[in-house]
């Protein structure tokens, strides 16, 4: 029996069972859905395409994995290359596995070896922000603010390792003051908060942030996992303020395969570079550098470069304005709108209670969450598309 994420199984609503998807269209048995969420945010360029698709079959008739300590693969390399020639700044060593939060997991170890290796082990502590999602591994539970998602952590008590601060100036300063010679990294999704509520904050506070982290040295780490690959509407938010390690996933592989990487600077990876095997990064996922996630991964890139997909997003955030223009409703607290995402937030979360089966009905997939309700659709969307899932969710409160 199929135990499903994130549900009490007692009262779990029967999922639509999938039969076919091609584009932004999921298909039931007798029913076509867009998919309003692209798959957890992954699948950027729909379903079916043949030119991901393609690649992983070209790679699955040479070998579909081999392991990569002892052994080593072109995909593999190529895409480490590849990823190198993306980042901004000296972001070049890219050290793959195979989730989101196992790729977080991997960050937040390197920076407390970061310190450890240069002698150092007095920086065991983690700042991050207040509503964070991280991952749903421990060390990313205890890292993240959620307690929708990690409410079991009570069972440990106060969190001894890490601080929570809200998206604040002020906030960023004393946390510095105070704790900047224990902290051995910040960690934060930035520009846009995710499974907390789809936060918008102002870049102005992750380029103080990265100001105090030089000045602290402490390392500043960006979860791009969800921002990654133009959510924003910007490539990555590391084009505008540069990290010390950034973690991509999701889109990583336009969402075909699970694979991740966290990416290190010149800085960070010179501080284990030794001939002494304690400076080593001890981790080692079976399926890191997956050929064929690999293959998914170049694919979905040179997909992304060559698509002006920037241009695509920009016009969904426009058109996602101009939907939304004027609208409200007393149970809406708030509309927040970044690139390629849109966030209601209701005042409370029976507001958004039965909108799943409403949308279904209405021929889109949605999956509302406490008392969000959101879209993040694949980029390439149309606009009628586009319009459907946005006059769905208006229609929900004009009901
Ligand atoms: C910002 C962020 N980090 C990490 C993760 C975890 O990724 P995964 O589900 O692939 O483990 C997520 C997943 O939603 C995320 O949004």
């Amino acid at each position: 029996m199929l135990w499903r994420p994130y549900q009490q199984m007692k009262t779990l609503p029967a999922p639509y069972r999938i039969v076919d998807a091609e584009g932004v269209f999921l298909y039931t048995e007798n029913k076509k859905l867009i998919d309003s969420i692209s798959s957890w945010w992954s699948v950027i360029h729909g379903y079916k395409h043949p030119v991901i698709t393609k690649a992983i079959i070209e790679q699955a008739e040479c070998f579909s994995h081999v392991m990569l300590a002892g052994l080593t693969h072109d995909p593999v390399e190529r895409l480490a290359d590849k990823l190198e020639e993306l980042l901004p700044g000296d972001l070049k060593y890219s050290f793959f596995s195979d989730s989101g939060s196992v790729c977080v997991e991997v960050a937040l170890k390197m920076a407390l070896q970061y310190h450890v290796n240069q002698g150092n082990c007095n920086r065991t502590k983690i700042l991050s922000l207040m509503n964070s999602y991280h991952g749903d591994t421990f060390k990313t539970m205890e890292a993240g603010d959620d307690d929708d998602y990690h409410h079991v952590l009570k069972a440990y008590g106060e969190k001894r390792y890490n601080i929570h601060i809200p998206t604040e100036l002020s906030a960023l300063e004393f946390a510095f003051n105070q704790y900047g010679e224990e902290l051995n990294c910040f960690l934060v999704e930035p520009l846009l908060q995710c499974a907390g509520g789809m936060r918008i904050y102002d870049v102005a506070f992750l380029k103080r942030a990265r100001e105090l982290c030089d000045k602290h040295d402490v390392l500043l780490i960006f979860d791009e996992v969800a921002t990654g690959f133009g959510r924003t509407g910007n490539r990555f938010v590391s084009d505008l303020v540069v990290p010390d390690i950034v973690c991509l996933g999701k889109a990583l592989t336009g969402g075909y395969i699970g694979h991740a990487a966290t990416v290190a600077n010149e800085k960070v990876y010179r501080a284990f570079y030794s001939s002494d095997p304690q400076k080593a990064l001890m981790h080692g996922p079976t399926f890191m550098g997956n050929p064929l996630a690999c293959a998914a991964a170049l694919a979905s890139i040179s997909l992304f470069e060559e698509g002006n997909y920037l241009e695509r997003i920009a016009k969904i955030e426009l058109i996602t304005r101009r939907e939304f223009e004027g609208f409200q409703d007393d149970r809406i607290r708030e509309i927040r709108i970044i690139g390629g995402c849109v966030c209601i937030e209701t005042y409370d979360a029976s507001a958004i209670d039965g909108y799943r089966e409403f949308a279904y009905e209405r021929g889109v997939f949605a999956r509302p969450f406490i008392k969000y309700l959101y879209a993040m659709v694949p980029y390439v969307i149309r606009e009628e598309e586009l319009v459907r899932v946005l006059d769905c969710m208006k229609a929900w409160f004009k009901r």
